[in-house]
């Protein structure tokens, strides 16, 4: 994670790199600075905490230069502390460098080059790279940037300015995003498009090790080696306007009610007349009917869950077995895969390192690569040979909602799919089905109408809870498990999921007087297995918070709260049950005073392991 902004153009770049940085910061917020040219030096300023906090400094120095480069930082090596504040710096104050991504041999690095010869100011491995700069450095500037990059291993992007080249703003991008953009008023480098504004003209992104040179008139491209290379820009098309949070307090509840449209976009892009035509997807029928014997889904976070949801429909209508992975321990396992395997790798910002490398890994190994991604271009969708782009929009807020509801229909629509192609699915019931989808996101709408203000209600009783228990079965844990990361991640209250049955072998032993327990039971062949868990939980003092579906309106589960959400059909129906689970953590934080679009200690986009 980390965002980086680097400017070189007319005019002063200070408020620009800000802006930038404030339009990156979800990608971490433990420091920030910036650092420019004032006079033939390097002048550079850093904060702990908010760019906020920047912004006050740079208001009252009221620095000028017209080339600058910035960064947000997620702290991966050193506290987040000033002194581990980006820029760093080389000794002898020629070279500055911002960095996005992380060096694995940086110890070894500095045990080879550095150790005895340069004092480090910081505990950080982007350190080590601004030196080893300085060490490598002959006055060839991008020769040194290609020795010092082949010395490293690891995911990296940098902005690096040298003091003998003031005009020039250098950058490298090795399996962390980097672009390179031509604006209006001057050349920018950017984790995200979202750091340019709206004034982009042309875009290029790096990839592999390539150097960039660029100045208020030119930009020069470079491969690792420091050989010239020509590039070819992508057309600039993007839009700022999800940057506004409209009449809502946070982002979080707008794309919460953004939810309808994310589905029904998504729902758009692959249901033409009654079929699903995934534009971007080449499995071929005979692949799917005759060879394809497993399927793998790879994720993490709120992309995991959404994965587990879809597990359950791919068995259900595809009858291909399918496990689910956490990307970061699925890339160390045993891979028991080969050219028959599918591998699903589902992925809202398409650069969370884990997932990417697993892609990778699956890939050696021969499997079919399917990957869901909302963010176009983005490491992950260019390295799969099939996409299915989920339609949410620009998500800002660190926990997800409306990226995970297009993951989930995306999810169906991939079994609908497959199902039909291989016959599992009956006419008559993928015809239903297909109607359903249809009408999914009206019944979306209307479940976050409802129970908005029941949520809200709800929060009020519950948010002095130290800790808050979900269960559920099957489809329906794949909800707990979603609800229980909205809950701690925004309100910071202990929340735990379990499949329901699990309960009782050492958790159980937690449950006393009027602990919270929120079980998920939707309309299933399990439901009332999940209920006798309820009565076990509440013998014990529990109050239950029960959500579940109108066909279960009649249930003989008397819960101390019941959310009873629209009926839909089985498949479908965690795309509603998550709903309340949503705006129930999102009160619940609002009520504590939480930061709940900028929780801490995380980032929306995890591009380290
Ligand atoms: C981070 C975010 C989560 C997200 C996960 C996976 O941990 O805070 O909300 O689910 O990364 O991100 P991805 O972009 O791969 O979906």
């Amino acid at each position: 994670m980390c965002g980086i902004i680097g400017k070189v153009g007319a005019g002063n770049v200070f408020p620009e790199l800000i802006n930038g940085l404030k339009n990156l910061e979800y990608r971490g917020y433990d420091s920030a600075g910036v650092a420019g040219v004032i006079d033939n030096k390097i002048l550079r300023f850093r904060q702990e905490g908010r760019i906020s906090n920047l912004e006050t400094e740079i208001q009252k120095a009221k620095p000028e230069s017209f080339i600058g480069i910035g960064h947000t930082r997620w702290a991966t090596h050193g506290s987040p502390t000033k002194e581990n504040a980006h820029p760093h710096m080389s000794n002898d104050g020629k070279f500055a460098l911002v960095h996005n991504g992380i060096i694995e041999n940086a110890e070894e690095l500095k045990k080879s080059f550095l150790d005895g010869k340069i004092k480090l100011a910081s505990q950080t491995d982007t350190e080590i790279v601004v030196q080893l700069m300085e060490l490598f450095y002959n006055g060839d500037v991008i020769s040194a940037i290609s020795e010092t990059c082949k010395a490293l291993t690891g995911s990296f992007a940098f902005g690096i300015l040298c003091e003998d080249t003031p005009n020039t703003l250098y950058a490298v991008g090795q399996s962390s995003p980097l672009l390179i953009v031509k604006s209006k008023t001057g050349h920018f480098i950017a984790s995200d498009f979202c750091a340019v504004g709206e004034e982009a003209e042309a875009v290029y992104r790096l990839t592999d090790g390539e150097i960039c040179a660029l100045t208020e008139n030119d930009i020069k491209f470079f491969n690792p080696s420091g050989k010239s290379i020509e590039k070819y820009p992508e057309k600039a098309e993007f839009s700022c306007s999800a940057f506004d949070k409209g009449e809502y307090d946070h982002f979080m509840l707008k794309e919460i009610f953004e939810q309808p449209k994310a589905v029904e976009d998504t729902i758009k892009s692959f249901l033409k007349e009654n079929e699903i035509v995934f534009p971007n997807v080449k499995l071929y029928d005979n692949y799917i009917k005759e060879k394809l014997d497993k399927i793998i889904i790879v994720a993490c976070g709120s992309a995991y869950h959404a994965g587990l949801s879809g597990k359950g429909i791919l068995e259900k209508l595809c009858k291909i077995p399918c496990s689910v992975e956490i990307a970061s321990e699925f890339r160390y396992g045993e891979t028991f895969i080969n050219e028959n395997t599918l591998g699903i790798f589902i992925s809202q910002s398409g650069e969370t390192a884990d997932t990417l490398a697993a892609l990778r890994l699956a890939k050696k190994k021969g499997a079919k690569i399917l990957s869901i991604v909302n963010v176009t271009g983005s490491a992950i969708a260019e390295e799969s040979e099939n996409v299915i782009y989920t339609k949410a929009g620009r998500e800002i807020a660190v926990a997800t909602t409306k990226a995970y509801s297009a993951q989930l229909v995306s999810l169906y629509a991939l079994a609908l799919y497959m199902g039909k192609i291989k016959g599992s699915i009956e006419e008559e019931k993928y015809k239903n089905l297909i109607k359903e989808f249809k009408i999914l996101p009206e019944k979306i709408e209307k479940t976050i109408k409802t129970f908005t203000p029941e949520m809200e209600e709800l929060a009020n009783k519950i948010y002095k809870k130290k800790a808050i228990f979900f269960i559920g079965r099957l489809n329906d844990f794949a909800t707990a498990a979603e609800g229980s990361l909205k809950m701690k991640e925004i309100s910071y209250i202990n929340s735990q999921s379990y499949p329901a049955g699990e309960l009782k072998h050492g958790t159980i032993s937690l449950i006393e007087d009027g602990t919270i327990v929120v079980a998920v039971a939707g309309k299933s062949k399990v439901f009332s297995k999940t209920a006798s868990n309820v009565s076990e939980v509440q013998a014990r003092g529990a109050d239950v918070i029960l959500i579940t579906d109108e066909s279960e309106k009649d249930c003989k589960v008397t819960a101390e709260f019941t959310v009873t959400v629209p009926e839909t059909l089985k498949e479908f129906q965690n795309s509603l049950l998550v709903l309340p689970l949503q705006l129930l953590s999102y009160y619940t934080a609002k009520n504590l005073g939480c930061d709940i679009d900028r929780p801490k200690n995380l980032a929306k986009s995890v591009t380290v392991e």
